[in-house]
């Protein structure tokens, strides 16, 4: 036997039991003669006390372990003197008298300390992933992750889903993002995909009968990193027939609710049931179409009054069809120069020329931009935006997408400091009527916001031909405190509005045979209406355990270079390895 008990076992109870724990050393001190080790495993801290008296072997023993030596103790538990107690800790009660000391493994010194909360630098937290999860925060986030998913599949359950594994290895799904090959040794020149998501192939489930499907599914982008993206991440992925949206929605939204509210009890929910906006009204109000609801701070067109201004800026961007954005900030008149300069640069990065403002002192309003406008047109724009002395309006003026979001922006970076984002709110909204399809940045051709299977608004159909930009989607997305953390859409399950939808987005017939005529093939086969979602859960796991970065609750992420420091990933292989692939490496040139 190993071990009789934990390290979180053992309390007043126990008093005068023998018992044998195992686990590392977390700290030791000597205290003129005894010795006091914590012990940790995983579930907790157990203090051992060695005493010469009792064997002078045992106490060399203890006297020689070090921080992360693999030890096992066994000896008799007693109570601890009065004022030793350490209320805070379950087995602060108790201590174990040592009677057998064995070392079962010894440990170099770490590369950092696993007793402190102190700061380590992150690549060699990735590097040392191993230790880095023996420390505390990094432990709980994973044990957060594992109660998610195992309330998440009791839940799914119990509403009659079922989880199917599908296959890593697939074909391409258009989803947007840069897909991982991996070259097939038996075919020559061919390659499979991994999945961005199960998109596809839950789509088929439906149409194979499953009704409701479910998974943790992982998935696999080769994007550009950031704080809240991995080339893989985890999804909770879903797929239901016979639903419309609301069905949907509602399933989810009542899953949601008690992942939160039994995981994350201090948080408080904002509101329930969550509110709903559709995607005009979040880019118009909050200019983003992830809004963060958790403050009011809302913005407002002010396109009409500022149309015939002199202030060319402005009219001319109502002009060219664009429109001119106000965000009034309650007591942003403290704002310092340096402070506004620092929102202008955050409103340039997301594509503003630049960000005008108003402030609103006692005496009335003042601004770089007074020369521009009448004394009548200043106070009928702070009368429009309803701010009062004390506030700060800014103004951007662009296309609709550019002034909502460079504002939303500023009103999220206004928001930050001014200490409104509380992170005990959970602000939950639903995001609903986003257009179907997007212009391409880059070569201004359309493509699909979301993924090319989302089903148009039933009477949006007719503009498919005429004016496909305006056609709104049977899509949603839940939106948490300022992040997507889920998303999804009613599906196309008719075969020619797909391959209608494939045509728009110059997908040739050819094409869309070659990449997804299992689906297209299918749905002649009776597919059912269905639709579905997919949870971020990585990034929910995140928010709820008030991490700022996706890292911190995966247990071996990749860093923001895509690199796995730990097992130093991606590396070189054997040439025969790689030319049984049928491969040929071609290094860029330096
Ligand atoms: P989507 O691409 O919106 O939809 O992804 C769903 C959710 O997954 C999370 N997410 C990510 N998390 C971490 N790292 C990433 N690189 C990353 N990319 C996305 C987000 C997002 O809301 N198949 C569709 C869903 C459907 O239509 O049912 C899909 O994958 O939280
Ligand atoms: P300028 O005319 O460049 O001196 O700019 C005058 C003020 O208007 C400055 O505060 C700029 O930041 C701001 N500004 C310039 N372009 C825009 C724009 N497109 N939207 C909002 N403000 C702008």
């Amino acid at each position: 036997m190993m071990r009789s008990h934990t390290c979180n076992d053992l309390n007043e109870q126990h008093v005068d039991t023998e018992v044998t724990l195992s686990g590392w050393v977390h700290r030791r001190r000597d205290h003129g003669g005894l010795i006091f080790i914590d012990l940790r495993d995983r579930y907790g801290l157990t203090q051992i006390v060695s005493d010469p008296a009792v064997s002078t072997t045992t106490h060399e023993i203890a006297n020689n372990v070090r921080p992360e030596f693999v030890v096992q103790v066994t000896g008799v538990v007693r109570k601890r003197p009065d004022g030793m107690r350490n209320d805070k800790m379950s087995t602060g009660g108790i201590e174990v008298l040592v009677k057998d000391f064995k070392i079962l493994n010894k440990a170099k010194t770490p590369p950092f300390e696993i007793d402190q909360d102190k700061e380590v630098a992150e690549d060699v937290r990735l590097k040392y992933r191993y230790l880095d999860i023996r420390r505390d925060r990094m432990k709980q986030n994973l044990l957060t992750r594992y109660k998610v998913i195992k309330l998440i599949r009791d839940l799914m359950d119990n509403k009659g889903f079922v989880e199917v594994e599908t296959p890593i290895l697939i074909k391409g799904t258009p989803e947007g993002s840069r897909e991982y090959l991996v070259p097939s040794r038996l075919y020559p020149g061919t390659f499979y995909v991994l999945p961005q998501s199960p998109q596809q192939l839950k789509q088929l489930l439906m149409v194979a009968g499953m009704d409701r499907y479910f998974q943790i599914a992982r998935c696999f982008r080769d994007e550009d990193q950031r704080g809240d993206r991995q080339p893989e991440f985890t999804q909770l992925d879903v797929e239901m027939s016979f639903v419309e949206a609301e069905d949907v929605i509602q399933v989810n939204e009542e899953v949601m609710i008690q992942v939160v509210e039994q995981l994350a009890p201090h948080k408080k929910l904002l509101s329930k049931p969550f509110p709903r906006i559709t995607w005009e009204d979040a880019m118009n109000k909050y200019g983003s179409d992830k809004p963060d609801i958790r403050f009011e701070m809302q913005m407002v067109d002010v396109s009409d009054m500022v149309k015939d201004s002199q202030f060319k800026v402005f009219s001319d961007a109502v002009k060219n069809g664009g429109v001119v954005k106000a965000l009034k900030v309650d007591g942003g008149n403290s704002f310092t120069r340096k402070e506004i300069d620092e929102f202008t640069d955050v409103a340039k990065i997301y594509g503003a020329k630049g960000l005008a403002y108003i402030q609103v002192a006692e005496d009335g309003p003042k601004s770089t931009l007074v020369k521009f406008f009448s004394e009548e047109e200043l106070k009928s724009l702070v009368s429009h935006v309803g701010a009062k002395a004390g506030d700060i309006i800014f103004f951007t003026a662009d296309s609709f997408n550019t002034a909502c979001e460079a504002l939303g922006h500023v009103r999220l970076a206004c928001a930050d400091k001014l200490k409104l984002r509380d992170p005990n709110v959970f602000a939950f909204c639903w995001i609903y009527d986003f257009p179907l399809f997007e212009y391409n940045k880059e070569d201004k051709t359309l493509q699909s916001a979301h993924h090319p299977f989302t089903s148009p608004k039933n009477e949006d159909i007719e503009m498919l031909d005429t004016q496909p930009e305006l056609v709104k989607a049977k899509a949603y997305d839940l939106a948490l405190n300022g992040s997507e953390v889920a998303g999804g859409s009613i599906r196309i399950h008719n075969p020619e509005l797909q391959s209608k939808i494939f045509d728009i987005l110059k997908i040739s017939k050819e094409d869309a045979q070659n990449r997804f005529g299992h689906l297209l093939h299918a749905f002649e086969f009776g597919a059912p209406p269905h639709g579905g979602i997919a949870w971020g859960l990585d990034r929910l796991i995140m928010i709820m355990r008030d991490e700022a970065n996706i890292r911190e609750v995966i247990a071996f992420p990749k860093d923001q270079k895509a690199k796995d420091l730990m097992l130093n990933s991606p590396s070189e292989m054997p040439e025969a390895q790689v030319s049984e692939l049928h491969i040929r490496v071609q290094l860029p040139k330096k």
